[in-house]
């Protein structure tokens, strides 16, 4: 029996697969990378993200009682105590071990269920109690005894924890000082889980191909994409992009461009950028293509952060407000950004909304991604899943933790090896700018670091060919991020001011 198997083995090792009917040849499954996936506290991977402030939950998930979370595998409890400082510790108490999510939230720190000793936000022991007369045991043990803890804070609805060694504790990057650029906006924080390892998700994002085919319902009887998806007169954010990829601050992430053609005067040029070890930001996502637009700015900023490694959450803020939105969509749709919920595309989490399908259905100016759909409401979310799936169901079945080794890539995924290519540098000392002690120096040099993060519409004219037309969206592309790299010595309106001023030559350069 034995000999039999390792014949097996041999047989599959040594055998073509790409001939017809060929499965048998495929059934034994590669390992996946786990330099890039595994996150624990002794992996390489971990120990690098460790070095980075990574949101950790919501400021709503901290109520009058613990909030028990897990990153990168790690068993934490979350509380706010009622002086309002914000704790993040491990969960299990270091008396006996009974978990802090059982225990009593205080005035100053909280108290584990168990025998009551108390621990404030920092880990250290406030109380232990002990009987009259032995007070002296519980004074002592209070005064050695820690229960681990993470420096963690609140900012704009999220709580940010660092969980690396204290002493080389990096700056919080404030990103662009603030976030958002855009007069009127705000952040509208969120947290979306997905049950798949961290990053097939940050993948999804450096993925723009994905769009037209998954985010058309494409697979509902009746409502197969429509031949205009992916061409000429399709919404602007459908129409296939031609996309370059571009590694940006010394290698510790990446931008890249999504051109489409709108019409023959006009040219979009979308900048998304992601910034190592999981940062992934997005400028507006449902630009209609009437006006032009030069320089705006972050419409979502989200950290994909390990829950362990086969899920994940998504936290971030979405940009609300007339600045970055002026049809004024998300606005109306802002009670849908939150937790476990997201205001775009059913299957963007893995709960699926009625309400929001409502809201699209009844619109006048639908989306093409969200046709009327057959009423298929009342049967099971499975079906639903399959007739209409999101990103959720995309990542989730890619395996729990994708395999690289048996993926087929085409140019379109380019932006996500780039990334990936980043990060195992980044890991192995290959890019020392991006180690740990290099990032911590160039935040402490370069508080607010400047994002590439952009949308456009450049009033740039077709080209009379194909091939030419081809080279100038391509050639405008790069200038928008050679332009965007040389006005990172500004800041603000200043900096705001001269990349419109060169868009305009740039687009004068084409007349
Ligand atoms: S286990 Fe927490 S106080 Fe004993
Ligand atoms: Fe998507």
């Amino acid at each position: 029996m034995s000999e039999n198997k390792v014949d097996i083995a041999a047989k599959l090792a040594g055998q073509p697969k790409l001939i017809p009917y060929g499965g048998y040849y495929s059934t034994v499954i590669p390992k996946h990378e786990p330099l890039l996936t595994e996150t624990g506290p002794e992996t390489p991977l971990g120990e690098y993200m460790r070095h980075f402030w990574h949101p950790v939950c919501m400021s709503e998930e901290l109520t009058d009682t613990p909030r028990f979370i897990e990153i990168m595998s790690e068993e934490l409890v979350a509380f706010r105590d009622h002086s309002g400082n914000v704790g993040v510790l491990h969960a299990h108490c270091c008396h006996r071990g009974a978990s802090l999510e059982y225990g009593l939230v205080k005035e100053k720190g909280i108290m584990c269920c168990y025998h009551g000793w108390t621990w404030d936000v920092d880990g250290r022991c406030l109380e232990v109690p002990s009987a009259k007369g032995e007070e002296a045991e519980g004074e002592q043990l209070a005064a050695r005894v820690w229960q681990p803890a993470y420096k963690a804070f609140e900012r704009n609805g999220l709580v940010f924890a660092y969980m690396g060694p204290p002493e080389k504790e990096p700056p919080f990057p404030e990103w662009e000082d603030d976030f958002t650029l855009m007069d009127g906006d705000e952040l509208v924080p969120y947290s979306n889980r997905d049950d798949a390892n961290w990053l097939q998700v940050q993948d999804n994002s450096a993925d723009q191909y994905h769009h037209i085919p998954l985010h058309t319902t494409a697979v509902v009887p009746g409502h197969e994409q429509s031949t205009t998806f992916g061409e000429a007169g399709a919404a602007p954010y459908l129409v296939r992009p031609d996309l370059q990829f571009f590694p940006v601050d010394d290698g510790r992430g990446m931008a890249w461009t999504a051109s489409r053609r709108i019409d023959e005067g006009k040219i979009f040029i979308r900048v998304n950028q992601q910034v190592l070890p999981n940062i992934s930001c997005h400028s507006y996502l449902f630009e209609d293509g009437s006006k032009r637009k030069l320089f705006s700015r972050l419409h979502m900023i989200r950290w994909t952060v390990p829950v362990n490694d086969t899920a994940c959450k998504m936290i971030g803020w979405r940009m609300v407000g007339a600045g970055i939105d002026p049809r004024g969509l998300d606005v109306a749709l802002r009670h849908l950004i939150g937790f476990e919920t997201m205001d775009f595309l059913d299957g963007q989490v893995s709960r699926r909304r009625p309400e929001l399908q409502r809201y699209w259905d009844n619109r006048t100016e639908k989306t093409p991604f969200m046709q009327p759909q057959p009423d298929h409401r009342a049967r099971e979310c499975y079906k639903e899943a399959q007739w209409a799936p999101g990103d959720y169901e995309a990542t989730v079945s890619q395996r729990p933790i994708a395999v690289h080794a048996l993926e087929n890539p085409m140019k379109a995924d380019g932006g996500v090896f780039l990334f990936r290519k980043l990060l195992r540098d980044a890991i192995t000392g290959d890019n020392p700018q991006a180690s740990p002690a290099a990032w911590k120096t160039w935040l402490e040099e370069n508080p607010g670091p400047n994002l590439y993060c952009q949308g456009n519409i450049l009033m740039i004219k077709e080209g009379a060919t194909l091939a030419e037309e081809v080279e100038r969206r391509r050639d405008a592309a790069r200038k928008v991020i050679s332009t965007t790299a040389e006005s990172n010595s500004l800041k603000g309106a200043e900096r705001v001011q001269f990349v419109k001023d060169k868009y305009a030559e740039l687009e004068k350069s084409y007349s």
